[in-house]
């Protein structure tokens, strides 16, 4: 039992007290570290580690350096040199303001710092578990040195937290791949028991930048995204986005920084995710290295120890900045795009190779069995034969140049129908391969929501009225949300206790079998439930109203028919893909044709 009176605790147990707030892990501690270094201005920062940072982490910078005056208080809680007046808090520019990472840091490990303001030598402070710091003079070059031992080796309860050296090492990688991430003109090593694992020089070109990400992020992915780059009212958001057919199926490669720090925002993932909503099959995820700019006083960062969260003064601002900025990117992918023809190689040896990774990144599910049964009862030819054609043309689904002056279409003039699936066009690189279903549920689809939003759907009146037969729960539902119908372009009546007659339809889906859709329409609504996210999700609505009003497999069209979906494809935004997400077309240029059948070899 305490003595219940009231003491000022040592400044080594306040500090050891803060340290649990920050400290978590090595990886913890990697971050203040080269967060330190960056707001020193260095171009260079060299992270040594070993037993998983356990033992050592060394950070050297070729920054600013610490004045000798300086280096005792850089030790201190409650010291730095990044906030001055009140007004600063208001406005931060630095990642760092709190001043006292290292004092948490050195309090729970044998702790020195060596430091030169110029290339006349510097000095030295060690603190061993934030006891006494002493001083001395060190030979040392313009910069800061910074080294961690025997982490937590004074505070037992965490060290048991401790897990073995390689998940420590895997998250000090983690951090150390964000910090590589959001800052391209600074060169980056880290070294793990002697050996180098990373290396990244400053890359201050728009290639330098894209390898860097290709090696952090792999190559699929920068061969498959899209660059952004769009500023106004105050924000200003750069960087890649993953096409919709480059997606992964948990959310570990979203990347979003702000003002060059790691933010976590609920907020803002859910705004990409609704950029993508519209082209991405459910419960996938889109994958991205964003980032946005904002002036320093319209956030604040000074929300949680570890600043990974801020909250935006005008957050609505910033929500509809980031996603229309994207929604228009993505609504940008349709046959005409420019992509480098690389793509297509990198596609063959996906082939060739066997490997499974891009065509893994790239695999939407099927939704259409027909179209899906058709698709892998007609294989690739000898010469991969355990490759199904779906695989084979998800694999090649990239979009390729237009084709120049000789073609003025983009995908080229119809040939022929394919298995009742495809339809085969040849443009002036080759051969283009359509899933028709696929690009017409994406037009029709397309259509409905710029009707629906701008100048409402046109309906046809049935010469026949078709009578539907519905349950009780259904039936109320259709009477509680006859207006929506009605917007939605399905004019119904009530004709008896469980009979709705189907008196007008939308003009674009004529052919549709309405019996189907309606009931497609009422299972959405009965999920939907209240009416307010009905609004919300009523693209969902108009997504199962296209997917019904497409074209089926096995429909015979006519050569002009095949010409006028090509044409309406080039013209409908995001027809690069299909509702959820897969490619609606592949070029197979006549080069890879050739080299498939090793003409000329
Ligand atoms: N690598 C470095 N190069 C130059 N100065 C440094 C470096 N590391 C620390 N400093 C100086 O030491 C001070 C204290 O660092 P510390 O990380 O404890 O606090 P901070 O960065 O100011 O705030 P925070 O606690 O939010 O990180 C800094 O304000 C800075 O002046
Ligand atoms: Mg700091």
């Amino acid at each position: 039992m305490s003595s219940q009176r009231i003491q000022l605790l040592s400044p080594r147990l306040a500090n050891q007290i803060a340290a649990g707030e920050v400290v978590e892990r090595p990886a913890s501690v990697i971050k203040e570290l080269l967060e330190n270094s960056l707001d020193a201005g260095a171009t260079r920062i060299e992270v040594e580690l070993e037993q998983g940072g356990v033992k050592l982490m060394s950070v050297r910078d070729n920054g600013r350096g610490i004045h000798q005056e300086d280096l005792l208080l850089a030790v201190s809680r409650h010291a730095t040199s990044k906030i001055v007046r009140d007004e600063d808090l208001h406005a931060i520019q630095t990642l760092g303001f709190r001043g006292e990472a290292l004092a948490s840091v050195a309090s729970v490990s044998r702790f020195l710092i060596q430091s030169a303001t110029d290339n006349q030598g510097g000095h030295a402070v060690e603190v061993d578990g934030g006891n006494e710091a002493r001083e001395r003079p060190a030979s040392q070059p313009q910069g800061t040195l910074v080294e961690v031992r025997d982490l937590f080796y004074n505070v037992p309860a965490r060290r048991k937290f401790l897990r073995a050296e390689r998940t420590e090492l895997s998250h000090i990688e983690e951090v150390f791949k964000r910090v590589a991430l959001s800052h391209f003109a600074v060169g980056f090593s880290l070294k793990h028991n002697g050996k180098v694992l990373k290396q990244y020089h400053p890359a201050n070109t728009l290639e330098a930048q894209e390898k860097r990400i290709a090696a952090i992020l792999g190559q699929e992915f920068i061969s498959n995204a899209l660059h952004v780059e769009n500023a106004a009212v105050g924000l200003a958001l750069s960087g890649w986005i993953a096409q919709p057919t480059f997606s992964r199926s948990q959310s570990d490669m979203q990347y979003l920084f702000l003002n060059g720090r790691v933010i976590r925002d609920k907020n803002l993932t859910f705004a990409i995710k609704k950029a993508y909503s519209d082209v991405l099959y459910h419960g996938r995820f889109p994958v991205y290295a964003l980032y946005l700019t904002i002036q320093p006083d319209m956030v604040d960062v000074n929300v949680h120890p570890s600043k990974h969260e801020v909250r935006f003064r005008e957050h609505r601002l910033v929500f509809d900045f980031l996603y229309r900025t994207l929604k228009q990117a993505l609504a940008d992918v349709r046959p005409s795009h420019d992509l480098q023809p690389a793509q297509m190689t990198g596609a063959f040896k996906t082939l060739s190779d066997d490997t499974v990774s891009f065509r893994r990144a790239a695999t939407q599910p099927y939704r259409s069995e027909p179209v899906e049964q058709a698709a892998i009862e007609f294989a690739f030819g000898a010469h991969s034969p355990q490759v199904p054609a779906a695989q084979v043309f998800e694999a090649l689904a990239v979009e390729d140049s237009a084709p120049r002056v000789i073609e003025q279409h983009p995908l080229g003039n119809a040939l022929a129908q394919l298995h009742g699936v495809y339809i085969l066009a040849q443009n002036a690189k080759g051969l283009v391969i359509v899933d028709m279903h696929a690009a017409h549920e994406r037009i029709s689809y397309e259509r409905l929501k710029t009707a629906f939003f701008e100048e409402g759907i046109h309906r046809q009146h049935l010469l026949v009225p078709l009578s539907i037969h519905l349950s009780e729960k259904d039936m109320a539902c259709v009477l509680e949300h006859m207006d929506t119908f009605r917007k939605l372009g399905l004019i119904l009546q009530e004709s008896g206790p469980d009979v709705v007659l189907l008196r007008e339809v939308p003009m674009v889906l004529s052919n549709a079998n309405c019996e189907a859709l309606i009931k497609d329409v009422l299972s959405d609504l009965n999920e939907l439930g209240e009416s307010e996210r009905l609004q919300d999700t009523i693209q969902d609505i108009l997504s199962t109203m296209a997917c019904h009003g497409a074209i089926r497999a096995n429909r015979q069209l006519s050569l002009a028919e095949m010409n006028a979906l090509l044409r309406d494809m080039e013209m409908t935004e995001r027809s690069g893909q299909c509702n959820h997400g897969r490619p609606t077309w592949a070029q197979l240029r006549l080069e890879d044709l050739d080299k498939l059948l090793m003409r000329g070899q």
